[in-house]
């Protein structure tokens, strides 16, 4: 398949940030049904913002591995559906306290803490209903139950759940670089890596070679993405961000900079960099749209 030379990185980025809307308002519950409020909550931190960086990787591998996209759309919806629950349980007074999130009250502060913990249950819940219904996912049922499984494994205690215990348990902790390594795998590096694994599940004639060099790249995106995203809760600019900044510091996050310094973990982003660019150096022009989403994540404002 040619690449279309004539679309930039952006206008990709764009569109496929337009279709993910498009099919996550399809899949999501109508605020019209009852329990209204539930639905309106889930609606609220699904849809209208956020960068759908997840997403993006599933169509990047799947365009890499030549699968059309809407055969990995739903997968898509899926792990960014976790996502949007992640972050409505990270905001919680109990977990990381913030009343701002893409530039709006986040969804206990919208709504209340009760129907904040309920969205995120049902969102969670909704993911997996996608992977086993979506007509257009790959029929087989030893896809599916894989997606299953993947997604499983990058949500619970090996992945993001037990991740954020982690994060938390490590708050005022001494640093330890093995400690928010560990972390930073399992609360965002595993469904960053889940994205990529998802699209590389649906291709049943991958190489055992191909397959693991796509999951070198997304272990390495995953784990710049987070020690960027605190060096933005550092030196990034809030309204950018659309979050509040300084909340890392203010909490006594172990975060990678507060482990090896501000300059360390630029370097480590730039490594991680080389790392996630070289893992995937021996495919063709297929994977560009993944080396510009690497790109992409390492020099991010928000
Ligand atoms: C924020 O994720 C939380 C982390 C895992 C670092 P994103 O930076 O992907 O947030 P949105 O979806 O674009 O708002
Ligand atoms: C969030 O990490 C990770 C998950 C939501 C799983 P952070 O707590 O650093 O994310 P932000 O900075 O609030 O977006
Ligand atoms: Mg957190
Ligand atoms: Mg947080
Ligand atoms: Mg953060």
């Amino acid at each position: 398949m040619m690449r279309n030379v004539s679309i930039t990185f952006a206008e990709r980025l764009s569109r496929w940030q337009a279709d993910t809307e498009h099919a996550l308002d399809r899949c999501l519950p109508a605020s019209t049904s009852s329990p209204a409020r539930l639905h309106e909550a889930m609606r609220y931190s699904v849809l209208g913002g956020g960068k759908r960086v997840r997403p993006a990787l599933v169509y990047a591998t799947a365009a890499a591995l030549s699968l059309p996209q809407h055969t990995v759309m739903a997968a898509a919806c899926a792990v960014e559906i976790i996502h949007a629950y992640s972050l409505i349980h990270d905001d919680l007074p109990a977990m990381d306290d913030d009343d701002l999130r893409r530039g709006r009250p986040t969804c206990h502060k919208a709504f209340d803490e009760a129907t904040a913990v309920l969205a995120g249950d049902a969102l969670q819940a909704l993911a997996f209903e996608l992977l086993t219904t979506d007509s257009d996912l790959p029929a087989k049922p030893a896809i599916r139950l894989e997606l299953v499984r993947l997604l499983t494994q990058a949500s619970g205690t090996a992945g993001m759940a037990g991740g954020q215990a982690l994060d938390l348990a490590a708050e005022g902790q001494p640093a330890d670089l093995a400690t928010i390594t560990d972390i930073h795998a399992r609360k965002t590096g595993a469904l960053i890596r889940v994205s990529v694994l998802l699209a590389a599940a649906c291709q049943p004639d991958l190489s055992r070679e191909d397959h693991d060099a796509l999951d070198r790249y997304a272990r390495c995106v995953g784990l710049a993405f987070q020690i960027q995203d605190d060096l933005l809760d550092i030196e990034g600019d809030p309204l950018l961000l659309g979050k509040a900044t300084g909340a890392d510091q203010a909490l006594q996050k172990l975060t990678y900079p507060s482990v090896v310094g501000v300059e360390a973990a630029h370097r480590k982003v730039a490594e991680l960099h080389q790392q996630t660019l070289a893992a995937i150096a021996h495919f063709g022009s297929q994977a560009d749209s993944l080396r510009d989403l690497a790109n992409w994540l390492v020099l991010r404002q928000h």
